[in-house]
């Protein structure tokens, strides 16, 4: 599939205006947090330098600036958390809206083959973390890339043979970073399959507690599970054993590139082409080089998940319902309830066998009719062709004579009542379940509908 670029961005467009703020505000928080070791500098190599008479009014002004500047920044960054997560679960909320409806209109055909639970990980994990690369992807881009270039303008300026060879470092780090990424997100990986393993076995093992109480095969079941969680177990040590080299290895570098600062530096003090203020500097700058380096690995988790979260809502979004009205669906206005079938023939899948072979009968209105057969011969099935639940393979079923694919889907469906083989309830009242084909009605209404009860399908 083709990533749906223009698709992507289209979910900024209700708060475009909100979030330039929130990254122009981003932009400038990043700016300021610049300002401080040069400040410092400032400090320890002009005022404290030489006549001290006027350093301490002057350590006081500058301090005051800095209070003013750390207090933009908390305020920019407040700004920053508070709005630009808001707009993240704005979008994240109007995507989940969108894909809910959307599978409200998908037919049964789709919900055969889906899981649950899986389509309920599409509507809040996938979202949850396609929110996440929404609002912190290019809030992160626009503060990291500031202090980072930021950074490197200012240490060139002030000495360029070190600022090059800290910079030395960085590509190396960074790839050392992306190989150990790359192996700790496989583990990570690995981890949520065999944690999804464990749901699905403590899921199986606990609905079908009174079988497995009855054949008395608690042991077999905790033996089952057992596998299972040293599965599990296993894949978390391959975690930490990655994340302990990760984390150690971006220490290591750090401290490297800090004894270098430390060595070269000290060693240009000693040559006179480098001044201690300088080199507090250098120290002070060095993190806004590698926070970035570092943060690579993280930002690109957070694309990785957030891109697969958007490609598993697409897929969704991209189904058709198989069942939907024709241009010119006809509404029925009043129904007499003629049915009839002509030369029915149905499968549920190409790969799959007919179920309804060639079948042709008529229900006049007012007729009952039973349809009795063994289980899995095609009393269901039948049934369900009437309201299009599933359209037929062969022939067409009619009502009243029209044909229900010309039927509008809302008014057939109205018109037809269902009494399901295998009821749901949803949760609710009673009342409330028995309410749900007109949420509107009136218990006196509800008294007399069931007084005059139409004749029902019964699936
Ligand atoms: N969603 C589905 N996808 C694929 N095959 C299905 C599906 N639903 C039913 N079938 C198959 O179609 C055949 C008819 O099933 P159906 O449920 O219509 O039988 P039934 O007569 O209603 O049985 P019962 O008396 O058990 O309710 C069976 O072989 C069944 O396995
Ligand atoms: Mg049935």
């Amino acid at each position: 599939m083709r990533f749906p670029v223009k698709k992507f961005f289209s979910y900024y467009k209700p708060y475009f205006t909100l979030y330039l703020s929130v990254l122009a505000c981003d932009f400038f928080v990043s700016v300021v947090s610049l300002a401080f070791p040069l400040l410092v500098r400032y400090i320890t190599k002009d005022v404290l330098e030489g006549d001290l008479s006027t350093a301490l009014s002057e350590v006081y002004w500058i301090g005051g600036l800095m209070l003013v500047l750390v207090v933009i920044q908390n305020i920019g960054n407040y700004y920053v958390d508070y709005k630009g997560h808001e707009i993240g679960a704005r979008m994240e909320s109007d995507m989940r809206s969108e894909l809910f409806a959307h599978m409200q209109k998908l037919s049964s055909s789709f919900y055969d083959k889906e899981k649950t639970g899986q389509l309920m990980s599409r509507i809040t994990n996938d979202l949850l973390l396609l929110s996440e690369l929404y609002h912190h992807g290019p809030e992160d881009y626009v503060k990291y890339l500031t202090r980072f270039i930021g950074a490197f303008v200012i240490l060139f300026f002030i000495n360029a043979p070190l600022t090059i060879a800290v910079s030395c470092f960085l590509p190396f780090l960074g790839v050392f970073l992306l190989y150990f990424n790359k192996k700790l997100n496989k583990t990570l990986r690995s981890n949520k399959e065999r944690i999804g393993d464990i749901n699905a076995q403590v899921e199986d093992s606990l609905s079908g507690i009174r079988v497995v109480k009855s054949f008395a095969n608690e042991q077999l079941e905790i033996e089952k599970f057992n596998r299972e969680n040293d599965r599990f177990l296993e894949s978390r040590k391959k975690t930490y054993k990655a994340e302990a080299y990760f984390f150690n290895g971006v220490e290591a570098f750090i401290q490297l590139i800090t004894i270098t600062v430390i060595i070269f530096g000290s060693a240009s003090i000693v040559n006179h082409t480098f001044e201690l203020p300088d080199l507090i500097t250098f120290l002070l700058y060095i993190n806004f080089m590698i926070e970035p380096i570092r943060r690579l690995t993280h930002m690109s988790t957070q694309f990785q998940e957030g891109i697969t979260g958007f490609q598993r809502f697409m897929e969704i979004m991209n189904l058709k319902p198989a069942i939907k009205n024709k241009p010119n669906a006809i509404t029925l206005s009043e129904v007499h309830g003629e049915i009839e079938f002509k030369q029915v023939s149905f499968r549920y899948d190409d790969h799959l066998g007919n179920v309804l072979d060639n079948l042709s009968f008529r229900v006049q209105p007012g007729e009952y009719v039973a349809l009795v057969g063994p289980s899995g011969a095609g009393k269901t099935t039948l049934c369900s062709l009437i309201p299009r639940f599933y359209d037929v393979t062969d022939g067409e079923v009619l009502l009243d004579g029209i044909n229900v694919r010309d039927i509008d889907l809302m008014s057939l469906r109205k018109n037809i009542g269902i009494v399901q083989q295998d009821i749901y309830l949803f949760a609710g009242t009673v009342m409330e379940n028995i309410r749900y084909g007109n949420p509107a009605a009136s218990e006196e209404e509800i008294i007399d509908a069931a007084k005059r009860a139409h004749p029902m399908i019964l699936l």
